[in-house]
């Protein structure tokens, strides 16, 4: 765990973490608390995901990376997936416009071949212009799933072996190189809202060293002062540790 630890950055008691992840739960029970359908909740969730992200950047992380739709998720009615992919669209829409202006780099993590052709194509500008500068990264997991991820991983480096393209040695810094997540730090934090406790196939091998934070907060009313609640939970451990 040590060595993960020297990833935070800032002083001893003001530690940010260089990377955080989010597996943001509890947008349909927010939406039937208040009479309203379950995509409404979604909205919300959406809009939170933009103050969220734009937190974490004022605060001088690099990266945040969130769960917004898994492998498993096709499974919900069709009605729901056609909501999801509808603001996915949107959001995407709207980054194009403004992540330049706001130096906010995007990355979607996830099987993109399996979206809308029009969402490729959103993907594919948003991956355009993030590789025209540096700076705070957001990562959509976006039709993802941990196991997934690392099953193509593993293909990819099949296919460069046969190519003889491999790297020499197959070690975990060479695998990782394979994952969605390359060149990327682990999250040194990750965050459930919603009440569950699990980790639901969310970022396997990344995860290996990370902060689990668990709170029964629904994800829209997970607002700047919940962060900084999570931020301190992950302050003490982190101090604990140095004690030890
Ligand atoms: C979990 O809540 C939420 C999702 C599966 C979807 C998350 C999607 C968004 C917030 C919209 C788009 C995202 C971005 C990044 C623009 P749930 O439906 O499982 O809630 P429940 O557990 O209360 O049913």
């Amino acid at each position: 765990m040590a060595a993960q630890s020297g990833n935070t950055k800032a002083g001893e008691n003001d530690r940010i973490p260089r990377h955080i992840a989010i597996i943001m739960d509890g947008n349909g029970r927010w939406a039937r608390k208040r009479g309203l359908p379950r995509t409404a909740g979604h909205a919300v969730g959406a809009e939170n995901f933009r103050k969220i992200a734009t937190t974490c950047k004022n605060m001088g992380m690099d990266y945040l990376t969130v769960y917004a739709f898994s492998t498993e998720n096709w499974k919900r009615p069709t009605e729901e997936v056609g909501a999801i992919m509808k603001l996915l669209k949107k959001y995407l829409d709207e980054a194009i416009e403004t992540m330049a202006r706001d130096k906010i780099r995007m990355k979607i993590f996830g099987n993109v071949e399996g979206l809308s052709a029009e969402l490729q194509e959103m993907v594919a500008k948003t991956d355009a212009i993030s590789a025209g500068y540096e700076g705070f990264q957001a990562n959509i997991c976006l039709n993802y799933g941990g196991r997934d991820e690392i099953v193509r991983a593993a293909m990819r480096y099949a296919r460069d072996c046969a190519e003889g393209k491999a790297p020499a040695e197959l070690t975990e810094d060479s695998f990782s190189s394979y994952l969605y997540s390359a060149g990327i730090p682990d999250p040194e934090l990750i965050i459930r809202t919603g009440g569950e406790k699990r980790v639901s196939n969310f970022l396997l091998w990344q995860c290996a060293y990370s902060e689990f934070y668990y709170t029964d907060v629904l994800w829209p009313d997970f607002g700047p002062e919940e962060l900084e609640k999570a931020l301190e939970a992950f302050r003490i451990r982190e101090r604990r540790f140095g004690a030890v």
